[in-house]
C-alpha cells in the first residue's frame, strides 16, 4: 500500500495554527500534519544553536511521518534555522525533501500595505536580532523605512493562554507605544510572529487611527499555492484526502483546547517525545 504524503506545518507552539488555518481554507484537499513544540516554546529568546537544533529535530520528525514538504510557520525558526537546513542539511541527508519559511513570502508583498513607506515589524527577540526582515524587505523594497520592535512577553502570554486576560493589556500597549515612539510615520504593522494574530483584538484598542495590522496567514497560504503550481514534482507526491493530524511535544489535552479556536471540534492531538528530551524548557 502506498503511504500517505502530507504537508508538514511546524511552529514552536500554537502560533503556526494562525497560518495553518489560512492554508487549510485555501487548500482543503491536501493532507496535513501540524507539529507544535509547545514543551520547548517560546523559542524567541534561545540562542541560534538551540533554535536550529530544536527546529531541525522537529523537521526531521515531520519527514519521518511522510511529509516531503514542511512549512516553518514560525518566524523565529525561519530566521534562525531555515537557511542552514535548506543549504546544508537537505542536499546531503534529504534530497527530494523541501522546507519553506514565512519571511520571504511576507517580505515580497509587504510594500503594498503602506502608503507612507514606513512599516513597523513586531517579532520575537530572535527574529528582530537576526535582521532577516530588514534584509529581505530592503531587497524587495529598498525605499521602505522598516522599524523593528521585539515583544518578548507576547508569546509567553499566548502559550499560557493569558493573552485574553486583563494582565496582557499592559504588555500589548507597552510594545505598541515603544514601536510608535520610534517613528510617527508608520501606517502598517507587520505581525512578524505567527502567534501575534491572537492579540489583534487587544492591539486594536491601543493603535492610533490609520495604522493597520498585517497578519501572515493569507500571505503564506497564497505563496504556497504559487509554490505548488511551480513545483508539480512535489505537488504530485502529496496525498489529497483532506486529512489533518495534530501533534505536540506538550500536553495534548491543553493543546486540543487551545487549538480548537482555529479548528473547532477537529483537534485530537497526540503527544510526541523527541529523542533529545522534550521536557527541556
Ligand atoms: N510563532 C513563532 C514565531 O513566528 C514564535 C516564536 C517563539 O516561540 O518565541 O516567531
Amino acid at each position: 500500500m502506498m503511504s500517505k504524503k502530507s504537508i508538514g506545518i511546524f511552529d514552536s507552539g500554537y502560533g503556526g495554527l494562525t497560518v495553518f488555518e489560512s492554508i487549510a481554507k485555501l487548500l482543503p484537499d491536501y493532507n496535513y500534519i501540524y507539529f507544535g513544540d509547545n514543551a520547548r516554546a517560546p523559542y524567541g529568546d534561545h540562542s541560534f544553536e538551540t533554535i536550529y537544533q530544536y527546529t531541525l529535530e522537529c523537521v526531521e520528525w515531520l519527514f519521518a511521518q511522510g511529509c516531503p514538504l514542511v512549512i516553518l510557520a514560525c518566524n523565529t525558526a525561519s530566521a534562525k534555522a531555515l537557511r542552514t537546513i535548506q543549504q546544508k542539511v537537505l542536499p546531503v541527508k534529504y534530497p527530494g525533501y523541501r522546507v519553506l519559511g514565512v519571511i520571504r513570502p511576507t517580505a515580497e508583498v509587504i510594500g503594498s500595505y503602506t502608503k507612507t513607506n514606513s512599516i513597523g515589524v513586531m517579532g520575537t527577540r530572535g527574529t528582530v536580532k537576526s535582521e532577516s526582515y530588514l534584509i529581505e524587505i530592503h531587497h524587495q523594497y529598498p525605499e521602505l523605512n522598516v522599524i523593528q520592535q521585539s515583544c518578548p512577553m507576547w508569546v509567553p502570554l499566548i502559550e499560557n493562554n493569558e493573552h485574553v486576560n486583563e494582565g496582557a493589556d499592559y504588555f500589548v500597549k507597552k510594545y505598541i507605544d515603544n514601536l510608535l515612539e520610534k517613528s510617527g510615520d508608520i501606517d502598517a504593522i507587520l505581525l512578524a510572529c505567527t502567534h501575534y494574530p491572537l492579540l489583534v483584538p487587544k492591539m486594536k484598542d491601543y493603535l492610533p487611527e490609520g495604522v493597520s495590522l498585517v497578519s501572515q496567514g493569507d500571505i503564506v497560504a497564497d505563496s504556497l499555492v504559487d509554490y505548488l503550481n511551480r513545483h508539480p514534482e512535489i505537488e504530485g507526491e502529496l496525498t489529497k484526502e483532506g486529512e489533518m493530524s495534530f501533534y505536540t511535544t506538550g500536553d495534548n489535552l491543553v493543546f486540543d483546547h487551545n487549538a480548537s479556536i482555529f479548528f473547532p471540534g477537529e483537534v485530537v492531538s497526540s503527544q510526541v517525545r523527541l529523542n533529545c528530551g522534550s521536557s527541556k524548557k
